[in-house]
């Protein structure tokens, strides 16, 4: 009965409280192929994240969190529309830099939605949501007012002759070739090509610092999304990091990011509005197990990035407000989609009137209640109308229809990470995922057929009510809509480098 009436005592101030404070602030912090093992604070040996483990320490750390696509620009697509990126085009695969199509701009993004409660809204970072022609689908037409940052993935571009450690260490392989080298951009405009990786994270964190100190001199509530780079492969960190960590180069830039990190809080700090602002951290998709020493680690998550397996899409993702987030450790399921309504509740923002897949997660936050989402679907690199949702989770329990493997997670001890081809599982494979996170024990037999039948159902009624809009990867790519600094220039690529100060 006491336990009972402090709940409710709890929950009443909780719900005062939100309702006479101000808007909070935002802050999406959103790491590379970072894996489920890959932070201190989700019990990596050798990583040394101090600002990120602060955070987990004093806010909610996630053990079920869940991105909708193991690569990267679905998964982006996901987070900022709250919707599968089916919904919006954003499949098979990534954008490329010479992409036709990219994020259609009549999507509603997080962006968008806090700006019409009058939130000033930044960018820093890896957009890849698509350019387009003149900047069509960048992120100044996406609900943004600033933008700094590399358009896609810093790799899209030749990579050999450039630096990604101090003194003059060149990255490691080659990257894409044949396209223009990774540009630099401010807003729409061209600063830097190719980006100088070096001074990179100090111009992201002296950008960020400067949005957050403006927004708060202006009175203004803000949103910030930070998409590092980091720790996507060539990994690459400036003098300040360079050699830091125990854990060689992919250790170096994840502590990168971390300081970061570690700058922004302490802006917020300084400006005095710390404790209205949300902080939350996830990162796009598993681990490149493929580089190796240099990919991340899902730790005793199955796989990586490519393939359904847990370590391709379940993500390490923490939530951090001193004062209304009490710390501690949620296993309530939940997701990326799940973001956009969270703000807009907290925002006291209209809900985008489109089809959403996201559910409100403020019980979850402020209350440590049970989740509205109870079932996750996950879609493969490319899915289709036929084969199109590969797995389902229905709360501990997870049936794959297919599985495949991935290049992105060759070379790990298990062959299915690797397996290319597509396997079709009737029944499906079913995994207890509270029992065995792993993905080991296959349950069989007819004792499970119930379970097996309850998410058939759900899998069934889900892909009846997807609607798959017009893939915009499908549109195929233009080189004369790659960014070049010097747009007429030839011979192109090569021609399309300018040097300036940040
Ligand atoms: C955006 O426009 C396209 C093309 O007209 C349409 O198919 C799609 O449903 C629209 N999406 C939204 C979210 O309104
Ligand atoms: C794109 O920009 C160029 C140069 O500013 C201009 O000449 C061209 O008309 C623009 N194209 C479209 C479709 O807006
Ligand atoms: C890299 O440098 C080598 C040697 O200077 C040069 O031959 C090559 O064209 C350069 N490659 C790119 C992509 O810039
Ligand atoms: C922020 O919250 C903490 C913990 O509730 C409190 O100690 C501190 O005084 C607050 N700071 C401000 C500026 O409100
Ligand atoms: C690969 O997956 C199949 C189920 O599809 C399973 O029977 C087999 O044991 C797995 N192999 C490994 C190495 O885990």
């Amino acid at each position: 009965m006491m336990d009972f009436m402090c709940i409710i005592a709890l929950f009443a101030l909780i719900t005062v409280r939100c309702a006479c404070a101000a808007p909070p602030n935002f802050v999406l912090l959103f790491a590379d192929d970072l894996g489920y093992g890959d932070l201190g604070c989700f019990g990596h040996p050798s990583s040394l994240t101090p600002n990120l483990d602060r955070l987990a320490a004093n806010g909610l750390r996630f053990t079920d969190f869940y991105v909708t696509s193991p690569v990267c620009s679905p998964s982006r697509a996901a987070l900022l529309t709250g919707r599968y990126q089916t919904r919006s085009g954003i499949y098979p695969g990534v954008l490329y830099p010479g992409s036709i199509g990219g994020l259609p701009t009549n999507e509603t993004t997080i962006a968008k939605v806090l700006k019409s409660k009058g939130y000033s809204t930044a960018i820093v970072g890896k957009w890849h949501l698509g350019v387009g022609l003149n900047g069509t689908y960048l992120p100044t037409r996406h609900g943004f007012d600033n933008y700094l940052g590399i358009p896609y993935s810093h790799d899209q571009g030749p990579c050999q002759n450039l630096t990604c450690f101090p003194p003059d260490v060149k990255c490691h392989g080659y990257c894409d070739q044949g396209v223009v080298s990774v540009p630099l951009m401010l807003n729409e405009n061209i600063k830097q090509q190719p980006a100088d990786f070096l001074e990179l994270e100090k111009a992201y964190s002296e950008f960020a610092s400067e949005f957050i100190s403006m927004a708060v001199k202006n009175n203004r509530p803000f949103f910030l999304y930070h998409p590092s780079h980091h720790t996507h492969y060539p990994q690459y960190a400036g003098v300040d990091y360079a050699g830091k960590s125990p854990r060689g180069p992919f250790g170096d830039s994840l502590m990168e990011f971390d300081g970061t990190v570690g700058k922004i809080v302490q802006t917020l700090e300084q400006t005095g509005v710390l404790n209205n602002t949300l902080i939350f951290f996830t990162g796009d998709n598993g681990p490149e197990l493929m580089r190796q020493s240099r990919g991340g680690s899902a730790g005793l998550m199955r796989c990586g990035k490519g393939t359904t397996y847990e370590g391709g899409m379940r993500e390490p993702a923490i939530a951090y407000w001193p004062g209304f987030i009490q710390p501690g450790v949620t296993h309530a399921l939940a997701s990326s989609l799940d973001i956009l309504p969270t703000f807009a509740k907290l925002a006291g923002a209209v809900l985008p009137d489109v089809q959403l897949d996201g559910v409100d997660m403020t019980n979850i936050l402020f209350n440590r209640g049970s989740s509205e989402r109870q079932t996750f679907f996950y879609y493969p690199v490319g899915p289709d109308e036929k084969n199109s949702v590969f797995a389902v989770r229905w709360k501990n329990f997870k049936a794959h229809y297919y599985t495949q493997g991935a290049l992105h997670s060759l070379g790990t001890p298990d062959s299915n990470c690797s397996l290319l081809a597509l396997l079709h599982h009737d029944p499906p494979l079913l995994y207890n995922l509270e029992a065995d996170p792993a993905e080991n024990y296959n349950l069989k037999g007819a004792d499970w057929d119930s379970v097996r039948n309850q998410i058939q159902a759900i899998k069934e009624q889900f892909e009846a009510s997807m609607v798959f809009g017009e893939s915009e990867i499908g549109k195929g790519k233009d080189s004369a809509l790659e960014p070049c600094c010097i747009p007429n220039c030839t011979p192109k690529p090569k021609c399309c480098q300018c040097t300036s100060a940040l």
